[in-house]
């Protein structure tokens, strides 16, 4: 098949795998999904995913004011803010917004997310995707983990409770036809392409930071 008869989607999935498959068996990310970390190891994820969700809602409700394109895919109803606020305070206590701090991959994929244009859609999308798409598949395995393994309650995993979309199968199927239905050109696509694989990068980069901080996964490197 050539680039012009595959859809949007799967040459989203295919052309992203490596990508996937390097954030996926980070250190940090494997031992996460293994139960060999800590309680704070999941607590400092969630605070970084805080700043990066905070960010890249940010740029969703941008993107969404100015392209059609972003409006069909940044369905409002995924928004985690709200939802990493309650988990934070579950695992930290009232004063959580004092106790945290971004690192500096966090930083970075802030600052990213920051300078993307409203224009931009492709970049957009691609950084919606990266997160979304993800919470939604392989989240679902973490969340089981956290409550397993580290004994996280639900009040504590509503980041990973998406039944404001309704079922997931049905959702990710629209999630998917959405991106097959838009109307990019050849370049847009490779736009998406590639903030796609910079998206997955720069969440890796913040799986290694955390790993940084990790006495628990240090010993085992
Ligand atoms: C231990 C960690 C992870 C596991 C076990 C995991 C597992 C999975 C699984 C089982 C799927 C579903 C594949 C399908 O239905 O076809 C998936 C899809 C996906 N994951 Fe992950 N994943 C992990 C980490 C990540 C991370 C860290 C990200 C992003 C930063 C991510 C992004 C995605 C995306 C975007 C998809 C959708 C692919 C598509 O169908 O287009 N995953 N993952």
């Amino acid at each position: 098949m050539t680039a012009a008869t595959t859809s949007i989607s799967e040459t989203l999935k295919t052309q992203t795998a490596a990508a996937h498959t390097e954030a996926e068996t980070t250190a940090f990310m494997a031992s996460l999904a293994k139960g060999e970390l800590s309680r704070q190891d999941a607590v400092n994820l969630t605070a970084q995913y805080y700043f990066i969700y905070s960010a890249l809602e940010e740029a969703a409700r941008r993107g969404r004011e100015t392209s059609d394109a972003v409006a069909s895919i940044a369905d409002a109803r995924l928004e985690r803010v709200p939802a990493l606020e309650q988990d934070l305070a579950s695992m930290i206590g009232p004063n959580w917004r004092e106790e945290i701090e971004p690192l500096p991959a966090t930083r970075g994929y802030i600052a990213k997310l920051e300078n993307l244009s409203p224009e931009d859609a492709p970049a957009i999308i691609a950084h919606h995707y990266v997160r979304y798409l993800g919470d939604i598949a392989g989240g679902q395995v973490i969340a089981r983990t956290l409550a397993n393994h580290y004994g996280f309650t639900e009040e504590a995993l509503t980041f990973y409770d998406f039944s404001a979309v309704g079922k997931i199968p049905p959702f990710r199927a629209a999630y998917k036809q959405a991106l097959d239905e838009l109307s990019f050109n050849e370049a847009e696509r490779a736009t998406l392409v590639d903030h796609a694989k910079q998206a997955f990068t720069l969440n890796s980069a913040v799986f290694a930071d955390l790993a940084g901080i990790s006495p628990v996964l240090v010993k085992q490197l």
